[in-house]
C-alpha cells in the first residue's frame, strides 16, 4: 500500500510537540507491514538543509504568489516531498510564527498551499507517483482534502488524524481567494464553519475516515465538553471515526542504549538511574539528597495544567519532595517557573527553553512524571515516562487515561498499576495525588515493582501501527 502522508512536522527535521514524533516514527513501523510512506512537509529551511540530494520532481511557476518546486529525497530513512516555495518557508523563527512568537500572518495561505500541492500530488502531478491512501495530520494538512474533492478528479481514499481539536485554523471569509478554492466551497458541506473558513472542519467534513491519537479522546470529543465547537460533525461521523493510541520511537527511547543519558539502564538493573539523578541535581542546581523527584517536560499552556502545577507547588515542596521543569510556551508561565526556582532554592529547578538531550535526562533520572493537563489527545511524555522507570502522575483525562492503570488498591492487589491518576482536574486532586505517588515512592519493593511493569509495557510503534495498516486496508478492501 502507497500512502502520502501529509503535515506540518515532522522529528527529527521540525518539531513544536508530539505531532512531529507521531509523523516521524509512523512510516518505518508502517514498513513492517508493507505500507510505504512517503511524507509531504513544507521546504523550512531546516528540512531543505537537511539533505543535499534534493531532486526536483514538479514546478509550479506560480503557486501561491511566487515560483514552487516539489522536491524528494530520503532523508534519515524518511522518504519525503517537500514543498520548496521560499516566499512562504524561507523564514527565520519557528513553523509556525517568527522569532517572537508571532504567528506568521499568512498561514492560511502557508498551509492552504502544502495542501494543495498535497491534493496535486493524488491526482498525477508527478509521472510515476499515484498513492492508494492520502493520510492528512491536523489543520494544516486538511484541506489537501476539500482541494481534492473540488478537482473533481479521481482520488484516493482519505484518513484525517487528529493530534488536537484546539488547533483548528479559523480565518475569515475574505481569505477564499487566496487560497484557490472555487467560491462553492464555502458553504456547511464544504468549508465553512460558523461562518469563518475552517481548515480542520473541511477535513473532518471530507475525509472518508477520521482517527484521534487515543480511543478516549475519539469519545471525549463528541461531546460539547470538549468538541471544541466541532462536537456535533464529530458526532454525525461517529460511523466513520475510531482512535489509535500512539506508540514511541522505541530505538529514540531505549534506556538501556541511549546516548543522551549520563548512564544507561533497564529492568533488571536501575541502579544506574542514580547517576542521571545527580546529573539533573547539578543542572538544575537542586539540592543532592533521597527526596523523590519530580519532572515536568512540557509546553507551557492552559492545555497542560501549568497554573495548576503552579497552584499545588507550594505542597509539593512542603511535603519534602523536588521538581525540575523544562518548558517554554506563555510568556507569564515561564515568569512564574522562574520565580518559584527563587522562592525555593534546592527544592525547584528550572530550565525554560527547548531542549531534546535534557528531556531525556530528565525521564531517565527523575523518579515521577508530571502531566497535569486539562485535556491530553494522547500524550507522548507519559510514555516516555513508563518507558524510563519514571512513574506518571497524570490528569485521567484523553490518553492519559487510556495509557496508564492508576495504582488504586485494586491495581496493586493485582500488580497492574503503573502510575497515579486524578479526577478531576484541578490543584487539590493533583496535591492529593502527589501524596498519593509519595508514599508510594516511600515503599521501596512496591515502588520498584511499578516502575519496571512500566518499563515492560510494550509502547512501541511497531505494534500499534497495526491498527494503521489495518484501517488502510479497509478502506482499500
Ligand atoms: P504536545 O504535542 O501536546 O505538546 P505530547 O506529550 O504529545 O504533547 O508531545 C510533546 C513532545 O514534545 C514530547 O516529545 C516532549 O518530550 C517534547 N517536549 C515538550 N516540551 C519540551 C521541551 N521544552 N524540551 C524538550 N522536549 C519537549
Ligand atoms: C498533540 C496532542 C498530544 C498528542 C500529540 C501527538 O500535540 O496535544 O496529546 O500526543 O499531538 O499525537
Amino acid at each position: 500500500i502507497k500512502v502520502l502522508a501529509v503535515a506540518s512536522e515532522i522529528y527529527p527535521l521540525v518539531k513544536t510537540g508530539g505531532l512531529a514524533d507521531v509523523v516521524g516514527a509512523l512510516p518505518a513501523a508502517l514498513h513492517t507491514h508493507d505500507v510505504a510512506v512517503t511524507t509531504m512537509v513544507p521546504g523550512y529551511p531546516a528540512v531543505l538543509n537537511a539533505s543535499e540530494e534534493w531532486a526536483i520532481v514538479a514546478t509550479l511557476p506560480s503557486f501561491f504568489g511566487g515560483r514552487t518546486t516539489i522536491k524528494r529525497a530520503t532523508v534519515g530513512g524518511l522518504d519525503l516531498f517537500a514543498l520548496d516555495a521560499p516566499h512562504l518557508f524561507d523564514r527565520p523563527g519557528g513553523p509556525y510564527g517568527d522569532l517572537r512568537g508571532q504567528d506568521w500572518p499568512d498561514n492560511p495561505q502557508r498551509y492552504g498551499a502544502l495542501s494543495s500541492a498535497a491534493a496535486e500530488l493524488c491526482t498525477g502531478l508527478v509521472h510515476d507517483y499515484l498513492p492508494d491512501i492520502v493520510h492528512v495530520h491536523d489543520w494544516q494538512a486538511a484541506m489537501t482534502l476539500a482541494y481534492l474533492h473540488y478537482s473533481g478528479l479521481p482520488r484516493p481514499k482519505s484518513v484525517i488524524t487528529v493530534h488536537n481539536l484546539a488547533f483548528q485554523g479559523q480565518y475569515p471569509p475574505t481569505i477564499l481567494g487566496s487560497l484557490a478554492l472555487p467560491q462553492r466551497a464555502f458553504a456547511l458541506e464544504g468549508i465553512e464553519y460558523y461562518g469563518m473558513i475552517g481548515f480542520l472542519k473541511a477535513g473532518l467534513y471530507f475525509a472518508d475516515r477520521i482517527t484521534t491519537v487515543s480511543p478516549r479522546y475519539a469519545s471525549e470529543i463528541k461531546t460539547a465538553e470538549a468538541g471544541m465547537g466541532l462536537e456535533g460533525l464529530l458526532a454525525g461521523r461517529a460511523a466513520s471515526l475510531s482512535g489509535i493510541v500512539n506508540g514511541i520511537d522505541s530505538q529514540e527511547w531505549n534506556p538501556a542504549v541511549d546516548p543522551k543519558l549520563a548512564a544507561n539502564f533497564s529492568t533488571g538493573t536501575l541502579g544506574p538511574r542514580a547517576r542521571n539523578r545527580e546529573a539533573l541535581e547539578k543542572r538544575f542546581g537542586i539540592d543532592h539528597d533521597a527526596s523523590p523527584l519530580f519532572c515536568l517536560v512540557s509546553r507551557l499552556t492552559w492545555q497542560k495544567g501549568i497554573d495548576i502545577m503552579l497552584e499545588a507547588l507550594p505542597h509539593l515542596v512542603e511535603s519534602g519532595a523536588r521538581l525540575v521543569l523544562l518548558g517554554s510556551g506563555d510568556r507569564e508561565m515561564e515568569a512564574a517557573f522562574r520565580q518559584a526556582a527563587d522562592l525555593y532554592p534546592g527544592r525547584v529547578g528550572v530550565v525554560i527553553g527547548y531542549d531534546e538531550a535534557l528531556s531525556h535526562l530528565m525521564f531517565g533520572g527523575a523518579d515521577m512524571t508530571l502531566v497535569p493537563s486539562r485535556f491530553e489527545p494522547c500524550g507522548l511524555t507519559q510514555l516516555y515516562g513508563l518507558r524510563y522507570g519514571c512513574v506518571p502522575v497524570v490528569a485521567r483525562v484523553g490518553g492519559l487515561s487510556d495509557t496508564l492503570v492508576d495504582a488504586n488498591d485494586a491495581a496493586l492487589t493485582l500488580d497492574a498499576a503503573t502510575g497515579v491518576q486524578f479526577h478531576p482536574v484541578n490543584a487539590p486532586m493533583l496535591q492529593d495525588a502527589i501524596t498519593r505517588a509519595i508514599a508510594l515512592y516511600r515503599d521501596k519493593p512496591v515502588w520498584r515493582a511499578m516502575q519496571k511493569r512500566g518499563m515492560q509495557l510494550d509502547l512501541s510503534w511497531t505494534s500499534r501501527a497495526g491498527a494503521y495498516a489495518r484501517l488502510y486496508r479497509e478502506l482499500l478492501a
